[in-house]
């Protein structure tokens, strides 16, 4: 058996004539593990699980399940059950009835539902709780209901949509665990939407990012981190500083002024591009020992680092992330690895772009024997 669920080939959405909210995507999911869809608001997310779920129809394009069409299945009869955002519980119904529905539906016997019904809740770790009003359970208790209430049905795929926005980032980061762990334990594949990257990167073995209806990229948490396809994606996947340069040559990039050591190569010779450094990645020094020098201009204590930021003399603002403290108008200088720079191409595809990283293996390899 392939080890591919869904797959989506060249879907377009349009919920109307003149907006096209999905463009051409294509991708595929993989058996048992958890996905991410991360975007901003409007790019699309909730779109793509309503076509996963049956809830509407591609414009354009296939969708399959198990390598067979299912564009035009209807929701009931496809293997993929949702925890909505806002949960969708039944308030006159208790937690155990709640979990319940959908098999009352089936109209399976009442001892085998009773079975069911508690070995989900005590993978949610809500056993002996069945009594319970939902009005009387805490929020995050809530979010494990809505969750018992999708895995009870054994489906082959669990769609969360921002599950955990309602709650408050104590109880969040509890859950993100809780969910990631369950997802492992059930080996059911998560799709989970969110816009916060830092819980797409905590919890997913594979995230697609998303805006104005493409994706963007493709990848494991650290790919995406560590080698940002464009602007858009560095941007939005934590922190970066981002200005623009020059590729002189393999290995060679300019920016600011200045000719760096690179890791980065297969570009045009004086290509011009655009330099990633993570803000974790620069090192303060004195102004004279700087690769590049600044003038401080704000710092703020974020409990383990200090948060600095100022301006180089071509007017780019640098964003510093260090142990060290500095002062305001302070001229100091910034270190960094050739590994910390990062080099992206102006319009490159993913398909362009992977080929490329790929042949960095492949050149070590060569150089190697
Ligand atoms: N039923 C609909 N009719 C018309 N337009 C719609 C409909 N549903 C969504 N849209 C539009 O499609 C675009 C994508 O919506 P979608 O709900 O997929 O975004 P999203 O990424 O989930 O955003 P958010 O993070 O705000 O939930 C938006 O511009 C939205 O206004
Ligand atoms: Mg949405």
């Amino acid at each position: 058996m392939s080890n591919t669920i869904i797959q989506f080939q060249n879907v377009s959405k349009q919920y109307d004539e003149d907006s096209l909210v999905l463009d051409d995507v294509s991708f595929e999911i993989e058996r048992g593990k958890f996905y991410t869809l991360l975007g901003p608001s409007g790019c699309g997310k909730t779109t793509i699980l309503r076509l996963i779920a049956g809830f509407t129809e591609a414009t354009k394009g296939d969708i399959h399940f198990n390598g067979k069409k299912m564009n035009h299945i209807p929701a009931n009869k496809r293997q993929v059950n949702t925890v909505f955002q806002d949960y969708a519980l039944f308030p006159h119904l208790n937690v155990f009835e709640n979990v319940a529905f959908g098999l009352r539906i089936k109209k399976m016997k009442n001892s085998e539902i009773k079975a069911k019904v508690e070995e989900a809740l005590s993978f949610v770790n809500l056993s002996g709780y069945g009594d319970r009003e939902i009005k009387d359970m805490s929020g995050g208790q809530r979010q494990r209901v809505a969750i018992a209430r999708a895995i009870v049905n054994q489906p082959e795929v669990i769609l969360l949509d921002e599950p955990l926005s309602a709650l408050d980032l104590k109880l969040r980061y509890q859950m993100q665990g809780e969910l990631r762990e369950l997802q492992r334990r059930l080996g059911i594949t998560f799709i989970f939407v969110t816009h916060d990257q830092e819980e797409a990167l905590a919890m997913s073995d594979e995230i697609f990012v998303l805006n104005k209806g493409t994706i963007q990229q493709s990848g494991t948490p650290n790919d995406i981190y560590d080698e940002p396809i464009n602007r858009f994606v560095a941007d939005f996947i934590g922190e970066s500083n981002i200005v623009s340069g020059t590729m002189i040559q393999d290995y060679l990039v300019e920016f600011v002024g200045k000719q760096f050591t690179c890791v980065d190569k297969g570009m045009n010779k004086n290509e011009p591009v655009e330099v990633v450094i993570r803000p974790e990645d620069l090192e303060i020094t004195s102004h004279e020992q700087g690769m590049l020098q600044i003038k401080v201009s704000s710092q703020l204590f974020r409990g383990v680092h200090y948060e600095i930021t100022g301006n180089d003399k071509d007017g780019n603002e640098w964003l510093v992330h260090s142990t060290k403290s500095v002062n305001v108008d302070d001229d100091i200088g910034l270190k960094f690895e050739p590994e910390a720079i990062h080099v992206m191409r102006f319009d490159e595809t993913e398909e362009d772009f992977d080929k490329r990283l790929d042949s960095y293996s492949e050149g070590d390899a060569n150089e190697q024997s």
